[in-house]
Order: structure tokens, then sequence, then C-alpha cells
């Protein structure tokens, strides 16, 4: 095909969700990916943080072949046993925090995190959810409902009743509206969608005390930041805090549609057969997909690696702010999960739409932000690269709104 003709089908018959943009890609390898017409292209979105270890990684190719050729999809699906779910349970359950030694498979965050909210409730016999502002936790209803972003909710209101808001790191706030008909609270350790909003030191610990206090279940969401993206395995690993739930999916499984959700043994110990199931739930494709990406991370110590390639960037973002105070407000991130923020909507769309002009994709976030999250095994020329057309896009501006 040809990129005109694939834009005019997907134009003409899909259900148009999305503001396209006009490229068409057919592969990719690493970081980089190729549209239809052959041009190369680098990719700092890594598929909204998915592709962890780039696109066509050679593991995640072995264990498509090997487990597609043995089997997809079990018969009676979850009900029979598959020896490649309980080795992914097993490498899971070396990862996760201690407490959290159940684990279930979903195909997405949205649905982990749909999941969780509906067996805190059960578990508590409890119905309000506290969420933040500025939050994302998915596009069904009930993580709608949980997202703290007007764009995301208002058009499809009435949403689900018991619900309620606090601002993202007060923990004030959050004391004044936790009591004890609260289910649970729902917070990204870092708020991804939301801007890369870091919380104040120790947020997480004193929410999750708080919690306690309450008898309120504590659901944490590592969609976005789990799996070696902030630098740690999940971003609360070296935290002193106890999740009851903990949701994921995106680099779980390197862009396998896949995602997960772990309890405490005290929440396993309140649910029942049929409160929770799915179709494709613990496919033993996915799961073969995920031990492989799990593994390589772990055995390539990329957490590490992470860790390297983000102060780098932060160094060199944090000079680009000092030399371009009147373009960069601020500059911040943990791990390879990393957010420039101009003074305008129209600073960030043009920089964004500059570095694709110099073929490279970054995603423009919440107006005037940059967000980037490239895949975690990164080289560090690769990484030199990007910068390079980043700062490449930032001077152009600046030479124009100078002239
Ligand atoms: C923190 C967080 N939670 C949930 C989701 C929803 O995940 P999915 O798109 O896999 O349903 C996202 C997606 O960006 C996310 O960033």
């Amino acid at each position: 095909m040809t990129t005109a003709r694939t834009m005019e089908i997907e134009d003409k018959h899909s259900i148009p969700f999305f503001k396209k943009i006009p490229i068409s890609i057919e592969r990719g390898e690493g970081v980089y990916c190729w549209d239809e017409e052959g041009r190369k292209y680098l990719d700092f979105t890594a598929g909204w943080g998915v592709t962890c270890l780039g696109h066509a990684h050679p593991v995640i190719i072995e264990a498509l072949e090997k487990q597609g050729r043995k089997i997809v999809q079990n018969p009676n699906s979850g009900l029979t046993y598959s020896p490649a779910r309980a080795g992914l349970l097993d490498l899971m359950s070396t990862i996760l925090p201690s407490n959290l030694t159940r684990v279930f498979f979903s195909n997405s965050g949205a649905e982990a995190n749909d999941a969780v909210i509906k067996l805190a409730r059960k578990a508590t016999g409890r119905l309000d959810v506290i969420s933040t502002d500025q939050s994302f936790h998915g596009r069904t209803i009930s993580t709608a409902s949980a997202t703290g972003q007007a764009k995301h909710r208002e058009k499809f209101n009435p949403l689900m009743p018991n619900y309620r808001f606090v601002t993202f790191g007060d923990i004030k706030a959050m004391k004044q509206s936790l009591d004890n008909s609260v289910a649970a609270v729902i917070l990204e350790p870092i708020q991804g969608e939301g801007g890369v909003q870091i919380p104040p030191e120790n947020y997480l610990e004193d929410v999750g005390r708080l919690c306690k206090e309450n008898g309120t279940l504590l659901i944490v969401d590592e969609v976005q930041t789990g799996f070696c993206r902030c630098g740690t395995m999940f971003a609360i690993s070296p935290l002193r805090v106890e999740a009851d739930f903990l949701t994921m999916a995106k680099g779980i499984a390197g862009g396998f549609p896949f995602g997960a959700f772990a309890i405490t043994e005290a929440i396993a110990a309140k649910v029942e057969v049929g409160d929770h199931g799915g179709t494709y739930c613990g496919n033993p494709l996915g799961c073969a997909v995920a031990y492989n990406v799990i593994s390589y991370l772990v055995k390539n110590k990329i957490a590490e690696h992470v860790q390297e390639m983000s102060a780098l960037a932060l160094r060199t973002m944090n000079e680009w702010m000092k030399s371009y105070p009147e373009i960069i407000k601020a500059v911040r991130g943990k791990g390879l999960l990393l957010a420039l923020e101009f003074i305008n909507e129209e600073t960030a769309a043009y920089v964004t739409d500059k570095c694709l002009e110099n073929m490279m994709f970054v995603r423009q976030t919440q107006g005037n932000m940059i967000r980037l999250f490239p895949a975690l095994n990164i080289k560090r020329e690769e990484m030199d690269e990007g910068m390079g057309i980043l700062l490449n896009a930032i001077k152009d501006f600046s030479k124009k709104t100078l002239s």
C-alpha cells in the first residue's frame, strides 16, 4: 500500500476518535521506525510508554513465535491451568512489593483499574472513591469517573456516582476528604498524562498511613510508571508504602496488549469465584511475551540504565531552561518519564511539529508540555540524537520569536 491509500481507508472507515498525524508507520526496530515510503523516524514516545524494549525486540519476537506455535488461548480460557501463566506469576512474585502476593492478568490498564475499583467496593462494603485532580486512570465509564480531567469526563456526564477529587500532592486535602465511607483512594505515584507531576516527598507514604487509619484501601496505578519506566521496577518499589492494589499495563509486555493487577492476601480472602474474569485474561501468548520482557528488564539491569539516561537528559534539559528561560518554564521527570513545560501551548506545538519535520516523534501533553518517554534500553548516542533534534527545534522557535 501507499501512505495515501492507507490514509484514505483509515479516514473513511475508522471511527474518528484521534486527531491523526499524516504518517503511516509500517515497521520499527529499536528506537526507530519507518513509514510506508521508507522514511526513518526516531520514536521518543514508545507508543505512549509501551514499547519499553523498543520495536521488534528479539525477546518479544521469540515469545510470540514459540508460544504462538504452542497455544494462544486455552480451552475454557482461565478455567484451565497454563505453564506460560504460571511462569509469569512466578516471575512477578519476585518483582512485586512483597505484600502483593496475588495477581490477575487483564488486557489493558483501564481494565485493571476498573476491576480493582469494583473489588475495593466489595472488600470494604463501602462506595466512595477518592481520586486526584489531573489524574488519568482510563477511558471506561468507571475509570473515566476516576480521572481528574474535565476533558475526559464532562461530555459523558453523569458518570459513576461516589467519586470525589482532591489536589494531587496535597496531604491536608486528602486528610480532610478521607473518612470511613471511602472504599479506596486511587493514585498514580507520578501523574503521567497529567504532565509528569511528581508529588512532594513522603506524600504516598502519608496517604498510605491515612488510608490505614480509615480502613480505606490504597490503589496505586503504575500503568505508566511501572516496569522500570521511573528507574526502579515500580515507582513505589523504593518507598515505604503498602498498596492494597497495584495496577499495571503498558511496559509489562513491551507492546503486546496486556495488563495486570496485584492484591494482598487479605483482599484475596474476600473475593470469590465469579467476582471477576474475562475471555482473554492471562492468555498464554500475552503471558509468554510479558515473561520475556520482564526477564530482560531484570537480567539486563535496565532500571540502572534508565537512571543513567535520566540523569543525562535532566542535566541537558535544565541547561536548556537556563539558556531559554523565555521559552521553557519547567523541566521535570523521573527515570525516562520526562517533561518539558513551555510557556504556552503554541510553543509546545511548534517544537512538536519541528521535531517531526526532523524525523522524531514526541508527545505534546496538557497543551503546553512535551512528554518524553522513549524505550528504556535506548542507547546513549540515540538519546543524544533525540536531544539534539529537540534543542534545534527550541533554538528555531527562539530565533523565530526574536526575528
Ligand atoms: C496511569 C494510567 N492509568 C491507566 C491508563 C489506561 O491504560 P490503557 O490505555 O491501557 O487502558 C493509562 C494510560 O495512559 C495511564 O497512564
